[in-house]
């Protein structure tokens, strides 16, 4: 289906991203891989070759302009175009309700989640404009449905990426470009599995109340991004869709 498409997947180093980079070179494209780890990018990179894909590794902190424009340009460069965006590079924050957060926290949350990710949508649709069209899918989160507390800011920011991925739905569909959000609730990626295996306290509070009485799978989170970002979602544009084991349906 996505025979030599060419997709940028930030935060690919790891859990999700690292789940949608495999999931995409299963299905023919080559991968931008984009982290601030090299190491786990350069995971990736292997991951992704081992599926037949051709892959490059791009370090970038997405928190930086200058370093968003250079990934998209050294994609453009290497592969011609960006077809897909998988816009997904985050970090939860310090875990602590809100008026415990620094500054420094608060700017650091807002930095890479919202700021990041903005940069990330303007850049890659000034070259699907040119190149008509693509698709981008951004993570939110069910904190981006609902609150959450202790991660306040990042849920501020993950409600802000819904705002911008239904607005670049309705500016640019005219011009071949749709934009969707994932919101996945709590889902095993190594790191998250790891902390709940240290306290199973926390484990048993993220499961409660999910009706479903399961944490989410990478891989549930990498089939519906590859589903959104193909042809067969080709009429899905501005949609937040939770994967969540219906928590957020109570
Ligand atoms: N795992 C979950 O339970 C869950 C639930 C809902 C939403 N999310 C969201 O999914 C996305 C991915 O999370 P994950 O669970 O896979 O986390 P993860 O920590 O496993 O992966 C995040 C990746 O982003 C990279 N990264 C961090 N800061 C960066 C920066 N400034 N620039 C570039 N790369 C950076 C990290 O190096 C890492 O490889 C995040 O936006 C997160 O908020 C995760």
């Amino acid at each position: 289906m996505e025979n030599q498409k060419v997709a940028i997947v930030t935060g690919a180093g790891s859990g999700l991203g690292q789940a949608v980079a495999v999931k995409l070179a299963e299905k023919g494209a080559n991968i931008s891989v984009v982290d601030i780890s090299e190491e786990g990018g350069q995971e990736t990179v292997k991951l992704v070759e081992e599926k037949g894909a051709k892959a490059i590794f791009i370090k970038a902190d997405v928190s930086k302009a200058e370093e968003v424009k250079n990934y998209v340009d050294q994609t453009v460069k290497e592969f011609g175009t960006i077809d897909m965006f998988y816009n997904n590079a985050g970090i939860s924050g310090p875990g602590t309700n809100f008026v415990e957060n620094t500054i420094e926290q608060i700017d650091q949350v807002i930095g890479i989640n919202m700021r990041g990710a903005l940069y990330g949508i303007k850049y890659v649709v000034e070259v699907m404009l040119k190149n008509g069209g693509g698709a981008i899918v951004n993570t939110s989160s069910t904190a981006g449905l609902v609150g959450q507390q202790t991660v306040g800011t990042y849920s501020a920011t993950k409600h802000g990426i819904i705002g911008i991925t239904k607005t670049i739905a309705a500016e640019y569909a005219a011009q071949g470009i749709r934009s969707n959000a994932v919101a996945p609730g709590t889902t095993e990626t190594p790191m998250v599995a790891q902390f709940l295996e240290r306290n199973p306290e926390a484990a048993k509070n993220s499961v409660d109340p999910v009706p479903q009485k399961r944490l989410g799978q990478p891989e549930e989170v990498a089939n519906t991004v590859a589903f959104l970002l193909g042809e067969e979602a080709a009429y899905i544009n501005g949609a937040v869709i939770p994967i969540d084991g219906g928590f957020t349906a109570i």
